[in-house]
């Protein structure tokens, strides 16, 4: 079915842009048979970029005429967006794949659609073909600007296609997207991941690190400040080595003071940087800030020197507990939030005693705990020494009550404060209460009309509840 009378560009964005047009229409013939629109439903796994990349994804789906649902049951087009971080979020993929089949018994016309970073795994492919054949269109995460594309194959009537590049050819810009807030957006400032830590599946599936363009991010912020953004999230896996193959070689502390200045943003945020290269400079930029946000995640993974080098993150406790006693002494009110992994390889209780001894030291604002989870391929998975789950469990069990210990008593030390909160949304379980994101990422709930979301207010911090607070809305 394909028209043979036009040339296909070969160039992107344009290629996308022809491929927007033309499985447009093929919609447009398919709504005209159904007597109704087509819809789409877009389920998002794992971590901040996907997020992001989902968000670039329903632009596109939006773009060729699906209409989002939130009934997963009913829609025409299933995309799930997956995670392969640990084997956790695996598992939910394919237990959501179970489901979908009885959907799809009840909906012939379904089509379920897989993507991100699980599909970059050849043995994830392998067995979706073998025991999911009702899937229906899969790509990978280097690819997902070729959204219409791909559907266009589908919907002219290729079944099961399938397309995972094994590296990212080029960082394609101006593809649509939808976003889901309309006042705050996360910004790609760099892709991929040449980290290698042992244990971590992320550099195999996302490629190598790549750096937009400073003018091309910047132009993104200014673009969203003129749509009302008011807060941006710079995301990338290792925010601070931006800039490595960029013209100029530009730092991730200019690109943060180049950001400062953009007009409209209110807020800056930034994830993750790596406790390896997080520069002086960097430090300084937000310190004098008046935008960038007083929260600062730094993944610890482990407090142990021993660990630590085994896990191939090039800093010992010592060097850790020196940064972010030097953050806390230039940034006084600021939040420090972090990662830990529990049950590495080789760990000992004595190990989980030095991971201890930081989390004390250094007081984390929050802290995820995560249980080691084996990523085939990954150094670490063939390390000798794997520990028992009876072990992890108990570790486990120390490392969060000491986190949970902390994090309330950082928090608690806040109540009475007035602070400056971003409207986020309604309350999910009290309709009656907003939800508001503090400069240091806490949130507080409290009473006031939803005309509130999306601005900037002021908000008495009035019960601590742990990890939120309750409060009252100020007059400003
Ligand atoms: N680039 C970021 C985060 C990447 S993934 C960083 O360097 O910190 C988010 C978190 O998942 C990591 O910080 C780590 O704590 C956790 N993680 C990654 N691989 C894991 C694994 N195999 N098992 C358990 N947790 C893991
Ligand atoms: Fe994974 Fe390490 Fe890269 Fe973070 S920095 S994504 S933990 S390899
Ligand atoms: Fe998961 Fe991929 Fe992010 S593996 S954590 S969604 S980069």
């Amino acid at each position: 079915m394909t028209d043979h009378t036009d040339t296909i560009p070969v160039n992107e964005p344009e290629r996308q842009n022809y491929y927007i047009g033309k499985t447009a229409s093929l919609i447009k013939n398919l709504e005209a048979g159904l007597g109704r629109k087509l819809t789409c439903y877009v389920a998002t796994f794992g971590c901040q970029m996907n997020a992001r990349d989902s968000e670039k994804l329903l632009g596109i789906l939006k773009s060729v005429g699906y209409v989002e649902t939130e009934e997963e049951r009913h829609a025409d087009l299933v995309l799930m967006n997956t995670c392969t971080v640990r084997d956790n979020a695996n598992q939910r993929v394919y237990g959501r794949l179970g489901v979908l089949k009885g959907y799809k018994q009840e909906h012939p016309l379904m089509h379920i659609a897989l993507c991100g970073c699980m599909m970059q795994e050849p043995s994830v492919i392998e067995k979706i073909q073998k025991s999911y054949p009702h899937v229906d269109l899969i790509f990978g995460t280097h690819n997902i600007y070729k959204l219409a594309e791909l559907l266009y194959r589908l919907l002219s009537g290729q079944k099961n296609v399938i397309e995972i590049l094994d590296h990212a050819e080029n960082i394609v810009e101006e593809i649509p997207i939808e976003r889901k807030y309309p006042f705050k957006s996360g910004v790609n400032i760099m892709f991929g991941c040449d980290n290698f830590c042992s244990y971590c599946i992320v550099p195999y599936v996302r490629g190598r690190e790549r750096s937009r363009e400073m003018q091309d991010i910047l132009d993104e912020i200014s673009e969203l400040a003129k749509t009302g953004v008011k807060e941006v999230m710079l995301l990338g896996q290792n925010v601070n080595s931006y800039g490595k193959n960029c013209e100029g070689n530009p730092t991730f502390a200019k690109l943060l003071s180049e950001a400062e200045k953009i007009a409209g943003i209110e807020r800056i945020r930034f994830m993750t940087p790596h406790p390896k290269d997080l520069s002086d400079d960097v430090i300084a930029v937000m310190r004098d800030s008046k935008k960038i946000c007083r929260h600062l995640h730094l993944p610890l993974q482990s407090g142990s020197s021993r660990i630590l080098k085994l896990m191939n993150r090039h800093y010992t406790k010592e060097q850790y507990l020196d940064l972010a006693l030097k953050i806390r002494n230039e940034i006084p009110e600021i939040a420090i939030t972090t990662d830990i992994i529990v049950g590495f390889p080789t760990e000992t209780e004595k190990d989980i005693d030095d991971t201890l001894d930081v989390i004390r030291k250094v007081q984390f604002d929050n802290a995820f705990t995560f249980i080691y989870s084996k990523r085939t391929g990954t150094p670490a998975a063939s390390m000798e020494g794997q520990v028992s789950e009876a072990f992890v469990k108990e570790q486990f069990d120390r490392v969060l009550a000491l986190v949970q210990e902390m994090s309330k008593r950082r928090a608690m030390g806040m109540e009475g404060q007035c602070v400056n909160v971003l409207v986020e949304e309604i309350n999910e379980h009290d309709p009656a209460l907003l939800t508001g994101r503090m400069s240091n990422n806490l949130l507080v709930h409290f009473p006031a009309d939803p005309s509130c979301i999306g601005k900037i207010l002021p908000v008495r911090l009035k019960e601590c509840r742990g990890f939120y607070y309750l409060g009252e809305l100020q007059n400003s």
